[in-house]
């Protein structure tokens, strides 16, 4: 079955959907992007993603490229004729294509917009989930505003390829004071020695994961204590469970931390918890 891409308002054979070279997201990685998860057809926690994504653009002064309702059209009708059930839509808007030059193009340069969708067989992350993956830790060497979605991910990059190098699933980034910040496309999470649930405060620069919001939501209705507060690489490797959320990842345990086995080297309980409940939610919701 042939893919297809939707590039400005066209869709095209995904191998033949290009962008321009002066594409300022090619050139300058000036664009944001958005991940949804996609069960049954349908996207997960959709409303977070659309609302991160307007925020992602002011942020950065790009201008909304099409109406909120536009847009839910363009991204289903990306998964229909991709015939997606399971796995992602990817949602990737830039400040247009313009003459190379550092500052803003004229006002009304048209934002790009590409959406691309592929199946993930929802088994393969089932089989990830049911015996946990390695983790490994690296330095974060991001800028500071982390908490917009941008496509400049290169230090996320390299970060995963440590990973991947040594065998592992993902990276958990470090900040100066040896506190981990987040995973490399990924939420970090443990359950600390006291039994706490613990994850990173969004104060700090970190994203604003929507899988992580929607833990929360979770967390709260399940009566677990959730203590929302950095923890070190120290506390992760001693910790009783560590897990990492995201779109696509939902709710993954990890068994190792460098090579360290966190708790017995299992799925610990909270984790299979949350990761059971969480799908629950999502495929319920999904639109
Ligand atoms: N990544 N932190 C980073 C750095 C991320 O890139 C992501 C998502 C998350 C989790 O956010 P959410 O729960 O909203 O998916 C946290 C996507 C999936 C990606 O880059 O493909």
């Amino acid at each position: 079955m042939s893919r297809v891409a939707y590039v400005n308002g066209v869709y095209r054979p995904h191998r033949e959907a290009t962008v321009h070279v002066e594409d300022r997201g090619f050139q300058f990685a000036d664009g944001v992007y958005e991940v949804w998860s996609v069960f049954d057809g349908r996207m997960a926690d959709f409303d977070g993603h659309m609302t991160r994504l307007h925020r992602s653009l002011n942020e950065l002064r790009i201008d909304i490229p099409m109406t909120r309702d536009a847009l839910t059209r363009v991204l289903k009708e990306t998964i229909r004729r991709n015939r997606v059930r399971n796995g992602i839509v990817y949602l990737q808007v830039t400040r247009g294509t313009a003459r190379r030059d550092h500052p803003f193009p004229a006002p009304g340069t048209p934002p790009s917009v590409v959406v691309t969708s592929k199946s993930i067989p929802f088994s393969r992350s089932q089989a990830q989930a049911a015996k946990g993956v390695a983790v490994v830790t690296y330095p974060d060497i991001r800028w500071g505003r982390c908490d917009i979605k941008t496509v400049g991910l290169l230090p996320n990059v390299l970060a995963k390829q440590a990973a991947r190098d040594k065998g592992a699933y993902e990276a958990w980034m470090v900040d100066e004071m040896g506190l981990i910040t987040e995973g490399s496309s990924t939420n970090a999470w443990i359950v600390d020695q006291d039994g706490k649930l613990r994850t990173r405060d969004t104060q700090a620069n970190i994203l604003r994961g929507i899988t992580r919001a929607a833990i929360m939501d979770l967390v709260k209705a399940e009566g677990i204590e959730l203590d929302e507060r950095p923890f070190s690489v120290d506390e992760a490797k001693q910790a009783k469970e560590a897990f990492f959320t995201a779109a696509g990842a939902f709710v993954m345990p990890a068994i190792s931390i460098d090579g360290v086995r966190i708790g017995d080297g299992k799925p610990g309980p909270i984790t299979t918890k949350l990761r059971e409940r969480y799908l629950e939610a999502a495929r319920r919701d999904a639109v």
